[in-house]
């Protein structure tokens, strides 16, 4: 049976209508929805209720490029691709092709023997970088990605102290969780020993910011009358990161974290220049500079492959996951051959890190970038969105800011213009609900939870931008409405 194309089943006249897809998921015949919440409160983890983010939660049965479809048939515009890591599309035909094959040749062996798919992917990422990045160690996730990035800077560089910036999130596991800089994902564990978070240089919501300060379609509505090339902004936060310098850490240091634009913080963005000047600063102090391409790897931020090139600086280690393998569990970590050679003083082993499965599908991912021209679309698609929720920003007082690169865009909501305090969690869960409710799905984040997320497979059209604009707009109005 065919499933209904519209977006709901009975839709209300004057919700937005979906753009059309061709494609028709399977009838679902599974488990009851009431069934898997009995499983899921009893003998799932606890988290994954705390993360049920919705009201009325959604329960996904398929998905095929931009598209989920719930267990009743409902199709939904994904807007958040499980947290930007479906970055070619659900299901991508050529991935699924890709993984395909190797799965009826060789699904596991041991990094011991000498197998094809690791050494064609290995050649193929690296050529994504400049030199001297030229040495990748594979990995399963992000997290562990960071562990070892972390355990590699303080080896190589023998100091122990990293810094990051506040409102990152770069992982959960306990070494990870002490570069992470929210309180939501902190557990009261000695996580963040050698850890120290600095003022993260927000031009929206922090104490500096101005009307030309970022690499963005859109700038904040602060005002600054700042002579072109000269952004007192970025001096202060700069100057704040000195001050860490000297009187938090040690003269000598091990490392400097920063995400490209901040992924789980709300897609804040730092002045132009501050990763420049940061980077030097960290390497006066004997560090190294890590880039956390998690969530900005791969083309999302659409000027550039990599969220780093953004800001005219070379890292000395860059780790990355999510959209690496299209949603399949994968992570990994490159460097330069100097640093890789400090670490190969002992042995480090892990059993699934380029298994022979994930690095044909991550091969595949970065063939169908460059095929489906998926970083073009999010420059074109990304701007798009930003410039026209700009208008929305200007035309409702509880936008606060619209902002972000390509498919890497927050809007971080607040109560009026003039506080910028963060719209409270209760009107933010109801615009939320009200966004899925009439068929797109989006993120939330930010250190108070007060920031709409936007990453979605880069495969998305203008139509769906204009769709998710349209609805977006209407929760704003529903929500003005009940007030
Ligand atoms: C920037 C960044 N770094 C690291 C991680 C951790 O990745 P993983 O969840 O795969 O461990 C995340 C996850 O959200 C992330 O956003």
């Amino acid at each position: 049976r065919a499933f209904p194309k519209s977006a709901l089943r009975s839709p209300p006249t004057d919700v937005p209508e979906m753009p059309p897809c061709s494609f028709s998921p399977e009838e679902y015949k599974g488990m009851s929805k009431a069934r898997m919440m009995e499983i899921r409160q009893q003998n799932c983890s606890p988290m994954t209720m705390k993360v049920t983010y919705y009201k009325e939660p959604v329960f996904i049965h398929q998905g095929y490029m931009q598209w989920l479809w719930d267990v009743d048939g409902r199709r939904y515009l994904d807007l958040f691709a499980g947290v930007a890591t479906v970055s070619v599309g659900h299901c991508h035909p050529k991935v699924r092709a890709a993984a395909e094959q190797q799965m009826k040749k060789l699904w596991h062996t041991t990094n011991i023997y000498v197998y094809p798919t690791l050494h064609e992917y290995c050649e193929k990422l690296v050529s994504y970088f400049p030199d001297p990045l030229k040495v990748i160690y594979l990995t399963n996730s992000g997290s562990e990605a960071n562990d070892l990035a972390m355990l590699m800077a303080r080896l190589h560089t023998g100091n122990y102290d990293i810094i990051t910036l506040r409102g990152s999130y770069h992982g959960g596991s306990p070494q990870a969780m002490g570069l992470t800089s929210n309180a939501a994902y902190k557990y009261p564990i000695a996580n963040g020993l050698g850890c120290t978070n600095t003022m993260c240089p927000d031009v929206f919501r922090g104490p500096w910011g101005g009307s030309h300060c970022r690499d963005s379609p859109v700038q904040t509505t602060r005002e600054c009358s700042c002579a072109q090339g000269i952004c007192m902004a970025n001096e202060q936060y700069i100057g704040q990161l000195q001050e860490t310098l000297a009187t938090s850490v040690p003269t000598r240091i091990a490392a400097f974290f920063g995400e490209p634009i901040q992924g789980v913080g709300g897609a804040v963005q730092y002045p132009k220049n501050y990763l420049k000047q940061a980077y030097k600063l960290v390497r006066e102090r004997g560090g190294i500079c890590i880039a956390d391409e998690v969530q900005t790897g791969f083309g999302r931020t659409g000027s550039h492959f990599w969220g780093f090139q953004g800001h005219d600086v070379i890292p000395d280690m860059v780790t990355m996951a999510k959209g690496i393998g299209n949603g399949f569990p994968m992570g990994a970590v490159v460097t330069t051959p100097e640093i890789a050679a400090s670490f190969a003083k002992g042995i480090h082993f892990n059993t699934f890190g380029g298994n022979p499965v994930a690095c044909a599908v991550a091969s595949s991912v970065l063939d169908i970038i460059k095929e489906d021209g998926t970083q073009k679309v999010s420059l074109d698609v990304g701007s798009y969105l930003m410039v026209e929720l700009a208008k929305l920003r200007d035309k409702y007082e509880i936008i606060g800011d619209v902002r972000g690169k390509g498919l890497q865009i927050g809007v971080e909501m607040v109560k009026d213009k003039v506080s910028r305090d963060p719209l409270s969690h209760q009107d933010m869960v109801e615009i939320f609900e009200d966004v899925k409710d009439m068929g797109v799905l989006i993120g939330k984040g930010g250190v108070y939870g007060q920031t709409f997320r936007i990453k979605p497979p880069m495969c998305i059209t203008k139509e769906d931008a204009d769709f998710f604009l349209a609805v977006f707009n209407k929760s704003i109005q529903n929500y003005m409405e009940r007030r």
